[in-house]
């Protein structure tokens, strides 16, 4: 995934382009460059590396004068991380664009412009489309946009510059995000609302199959007919404010901590005295299986989210990996339901699973963060979160708030099947759970502690069952993406099949043990793996006596065991990022991972 921006108004445009990309580098960053209209041309700088060392280059460029442009910051697909592959591409003397997507037929359109005797000099999808405009350009920037589009196979949102209208850009996408941003005098293209905030938050959706065509005082879209589109103005309901570090060294803390306030925010958007959910639209009498489709950390919330709608509604739940559902021709029965759950809204596997399902005529609910987002805007039903602006790459503020939501969703489906007084009990601890999230934030000393030990670990292991499985499935994957340490989860029952033999003297093992049915059992495990030398850190309450068998304890407290997976997961995020920060990564932007893969 990448990030666009663009600018046309009156202001220095490389400083917005500069700006915009910084707030859009979680998108991707394994280069960025601009292009602007200057002295009747388009000027491009383009460096591998990150934003700033972009901007270190421009300092060598004149760019005076200079009141349009675009930019981007990249996360390679096609073609290595290099200056030459790195956006804008030029077509030629007319056409600059940026692009995020991937061209899926760019090499038949690039046998096709070599017979035209034009020859790309990068390795990249994104000069191909560039040079497939010029190709066709006639002196109309939108037929010759349509024109091309209809030639291209695959996902993309583009920013297009021509060089006879030096104070315009166009703009067309399918299957990528692009907003554009309207200001006093001036207006924007962004890929995500972040990189506009500081100037406006009015925006328009860009819908797919038209064309909008931006200068400093108009905003026009335009289908393929040349007929003009009517759209509405949207309002962004975050501030610049929220999209900002506020004091904290890395946004991962900041949205960590967060954490009561957006569970908080996403619990009373849906839970009023008595109900859950009463202004839904969505229809929550389910006689068929329910599918849980997503990708990555969203999967490991769905993973959660089975165990609790099982346990409390006794539907049956299958939790499918997105980029398998899609292409497992699932079977799927006319009264089933699919709930995707993104945080971007715009995760190209998790989509295709949405319009599989709906392609079978199945209902589909989306649990998701972006607001307006594709996956927000095709699924039949929408639950949002109100996790705010997720900056950083590896998410924990959006991840649990998705696990909140599948905790209320499984009340309202279990609801029936409850005693009332089993139900109001349940909405009461609802009601707290943001204090008990508050609570466990104040372990970040003990976890700061035990990350320091374990720094230099190459190896960790995450044990647990049931519903603390699901916790160190995600807990792993939050130290591997941003520490860069290898780590696997592991049901607690399961490593001794096998994978025990990677325990060594000394191996962390960190145990979680919530679930008070399942613990005797867990600590049989953990006695494994301790007598083998590992050294564990348990996850668990305060009345648990591990100390013959665990190294250390982080003790949690919770408002019962049904939510006791949300508050595991505090400490953990905390553990992750401390041995992460602790080892000098760029905890908020780890190498080779972009915030939302929009792209196969
Ligand atoms: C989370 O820390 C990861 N960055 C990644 O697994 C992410 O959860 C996954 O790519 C899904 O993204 P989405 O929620 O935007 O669909």
């Amino acid at each position: 995934m990448c990030g666009i921006i663009g600018y046309t108004g009156e202001k220095y445009a490389p400083e917005i382009l500069i700006q915009g990309l910084k707030k859009l580098e979680y998108r991707g960053y394994d280069s960025a460059g601009i292009a602007v209209s200057c002295n009747d041309d388009t000027v491009i700088c383009k460096t591998q590396g990150k934003v700033d060392m972009l901007e270190k280059k421009l300092e060598n460029i004149n760019m005076r004068g200079s009141v349009c442009g675009i930019g981007h910051t990249r996360w390679a697909t096609h073609g290595e991380p290099s200056d030459i592959n790195s956006h804008p591409h030029s077509g030629g003397k007319n056409v600059t664009l940026v692009h995020n997507g991937i061209i899926e037929n760019y090499i038949e359109l690039k046998q096709m412009l070599a017979e035209k005797g034009m020859t790309p000099v990068s390795e990249t999808d994104t000069e191909i489309a560039a040079m497939l405009i010029e190709s066709l350009y006639d002196g109309d920037p939108v037929k010759t946009i349509f024109s091309a589009i209809s030639q291209m196979h695959g996902s993309f949102a583009l920013g297009i510059m021509f060089r006879d209208f030096p104070d315009t850009i166009f703009a067309v996408r399918r299957d990528s995000p692009l907003i554009i941003g309207v200001g006093e005098n001036e207006n924007f293209i962004a890929s995500d609302i972040p990189a506009i905030l500081p100037y406006t938050k009015k925006y328009y959706l860009m819908d797919e199959n038209e064309v909008a065509v931006i200068t400093k005082s108009q905003v026009a879209f335009t289908d393929e007919n040349g007929r003009n589109i009517q759209k509405k103005l949207l309002t962004a309901a975050w501030d610049e404010q929220s999209a900002q570090k506020s004091g904290y060294k890395h946004f991962m803390l900041k949205e960590i901590h967060e954490q009561p306030k957006v569970v908080a925010d996403t619990i009373s958007a849906y839970k009023n005295k008595t109900e859950l959910f009463e202004d839904c639209s969505f229809d929550f009498d389910i006689t068929g299986r329910i599918y849980i489709t997503a990708c990555g950390s969203a999967m490991h919330a769905a993973l959660l989210g089975k165990q609790m709608i099982e346990k409390l509604a006794r539907i049956p739940v299958s939790v499918e990996i997105a980029s398998e559902f899609r292409y497992n021709d699932p079977i799927l029965d006319k009264d089933d339901i699919v709930i995707a759950i993104s945080q971007s809204g715009e995760t190209a596997d998790t989509l295709a699973a949405v319009r599989l399902a709906k392609s079978k005529g199945i209902r589909t609910l989306g649990i998701v963060n972006v607001w307006g987002s594709t996956l927000a805007r095709e699924a039949d039903d929408v639950i949002y979160t109100y996790a705010g602006p997720e900056i950083c790459v590896a998410t924990t503020k959006a991840y649990l708030c998705q696990t909140v939501v599948l905790a209320m969703l499984a009340l309202r489906l279990g609801r029936h099947k409850m005693e009332d007084s089993q139900y109001c009990a349940e909405l009461e601890r609802l009601s707290s759970l943001s204090d008990y999230i508050s609570k466990a934030l104040e372990l970040d000393d003990i976890c700061r502690q035990l990350a320091s030990k374990n720094l230099k670990a190459e190896h960790q292991f995450y044990i647990g069952r049931g519903q603390d499985y699901c916790v160190c499935t995600e807990a792993s994957l939050k130290l591997k993406e941003i520490s860069y340490v290898h780590s696997e989860s592991y049901a607690a029952g399961e490593l001794k099949h096998g994978t025990i033999s990677l325990i060594v003297d000394g191996t962390p093992v960190i145990a979680v043990m919530t679930d008070r049915s399942r613990i005797a059992k867990t600590i049989s495990n953990i006695k494994e793996v301790a007598s083998r030398g590992a050294a564990v850190i348990c996850v668990t309450y305060d009345d648990i006596d591990v100390s013959d068998f665990c190294r250390d304890k982080i003790v949690i407290d919770a408002p019962g065991e049904y939510l006791a997976p949300v508050i595991a997961n505090i400490p953990l995020q905390l553990y992750a990022y401390h041995i992460a920060d602790g080892r000098g990564n760029d905890v908020d932007k780890p190498r080779n991972l972009a915030k939302s893969v929009t792209v196969e």
